[in-house]
């Protein structure tokens, strides 16, 4: 039985039902519909628009639809059109004709539209729980790794000497940036729409102010057409969504590539690898890769969502009814994808010996050399020359610069003394580089301090 079949003749045609409807997948918030109706008919007593033993015999009867639902008792209807018919009907199936008032001064497309927001709402909440788990793993393994050396790569060549601690610091702020973007998110979207009806608003006295405050929202919409259309928050939480994917992507592909037999950075818990069926030797960064391959079904809810928004006049249209599976499917990715790499990062290990060794050669301190001369007078263009023939001896004879003897030094340059070689040493490198915001430790521990007082404050 559909809500509004009172206007139709003809048969029902299954497979247009089955198209149309959305029960397999909004079925998810049942308990939102149910939470939104009862606050509805609670500002409807108030209003007297319904008496106070309607209300409580409507609130008794929901209250049980949604106990049943959670035990079991009660189970779905698949063949309902959506979750709202499929309540309301339950409801008058429990407790006959009064149940029929529900639906006073409320439509379906105020109703989806709130369903939504309470259920989006609750999900960012918990999203944003796990980045703080993240972030409070990434801080755990900075202050862990303060010293522990590793070179910094651009274009994926050898840099300069970095610590584990300022790589992964580089993280903490990514996600602490996605943690901003979330909360931004929900104070945008925190109005309620319901009481805009099905466009125009409604001719009873209703208190939307008053409903809205029952569901915890900061205020009720202002505009009805826009409240049943707006579907901004959805492409907001989709773009803060491919964002967070985008940082745990190139966060795994780094790790893909650490745990290579080439680099063997690090080390995968056997937990988050997996082997081959042919290959015995192998232990494969499968959970690193899954992340990074997930990451374009967020892209694509992105882009869906935009495209399916981009041609709708004012107001409701059921082309928004296709918001729902893209975000619940992009919701799910991320939340799982957050939690895994989480897993995975605490349980890596880290070849502090490997990392040092390969910090130590690639002449990652070429450019501390280059600075020793300027500090002795050489203009830094021309310094920047001289370490560059060094660097071309240096591969001629297959050594570092740290290899080569004082005597080879001055033969380049008279400039070099004996300290040249504590001015290039991979401790120096790392701990002269105190500005903020770079990897010496005095600092990084600092910085690590701040991040520690953020998270106590979220
Ligand atoms: N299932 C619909 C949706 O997701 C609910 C709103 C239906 N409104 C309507 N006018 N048909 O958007």
């Amino acid at each position: 039985m559909k809500l509004w079949g009172g206007r139709f003749t003809k048969e029902e045609n299954e497979l247009v039902n089955r198209f149309n409807a959305s029960i397999s997948f909004d079925q998810r918030f049942y308990k939102q519909d149910i939470q939104g109706s009862i606050a509805h008919v609670t500002m409807l007593a108030k209003q007297q628009i319904l008496t106070d033993q309607e209300k409580d015999q409507i609130v008794a009867g929901l209250t049980g639809i949604l106990t049943d639902l959670e035990n079991g008792s009660l189970q779905i209807d698949p063949g309902a059109e959506d979750i709202h018919s499929f309540v309301e009907a339950a409801l008058i199936e429990r407790i006959g004709e009064v149940g029929k008032k529900l639906h006073t001064g409320r439509s379906r497309n105020d109703q989806v539209a709130l369903d939504m927001k309470l259920y989006v709402r609750d999900e960012i909440d918990e999203m944003a729980a796990l980045l703080k788990a993240l972030l409070e793993t990434i801080l755990k393994i900075m202050k862990e790794n303060l010293e522990t050396y590793m070179p910094g790569f651009t274009h994926l060549q050898k840099a300069q000497p970095v610590t584990v601690a300022h790589h992964f610091g580089a993280y903490f702020e990514m996600f602490l940036r996605d943690c901003g973007r979330l909360s931004d998110i929900k104070k945008r979207m925190n109005t309620c729409p319901l009481g805009a009806g099905a466009l125009a608003g409604t001719t009873y006295p209703l208190d939307r102010e008053y409903t809205a405050s029952l569901l915890s929202f900061d205020c009720a919409t202002r505009n009805s057409m826009d409240s049943v259309s707006d579907r901004d928050y959805l492409i907001e939480l989709a773009s803060a969504m491919a964002t967070i994917m985008m940082h745990l992507s190139r966060f795994s592909e780094e790790i893909i590539i650490w745990n290579s037999n080439e680099y063997q950075f690090i080390e995968l818990d056997d937990a988050y690898s997996t082997g081959s069926s042919i290959m015995p030797q192998k232990k494969n960064p499968d959970i690193a890769e899954l992340v990074r391959g997930k990451t374009g079904r967020v892209y694509g809810a992105l882009t869906s969502i935009l495209t399916t928004m981009k041609g709708i006049p004012l107001a409701y249209n059921k082309d928004m009814q296709e918001d729902k599976e893209l975000l619940f499917d992009a919701i799910d990715t991320t939340k799982g994808c957050i939690q895994l790499f989480t897993g995975m990062i605490s349980t890596m290990k880290f070849n502090a010996e490997i990392m040092k060794k390969s910090a130590m050669n690639g002449f990652t301190n070429a450019t501390d050399a280059a600075d020793y001369l300027v500090k002795h007078g050489v203009p830094f263009r021309d310094a920047h020359g001289i370490v560059g023939k060094l660097v071309l001896y240096c591969l001629d004879k297959g050594i570092s610069l740290d290899d080569m003897s004082l005597d080879e030094f001055r033969s380049i340059s008279p400039v070099f003394e004996e300290d040249i070689y504590e001015a290039i040493s991979l401790k120096t490198c790392v701990e002269k580089r105190t500005t903020l915001g770079a990897p010496g430790p005095s600092v990084m521990k600092q910085v690590t301090e701040e991040y520690e007082a953020l998270l106590n404050n979220m």
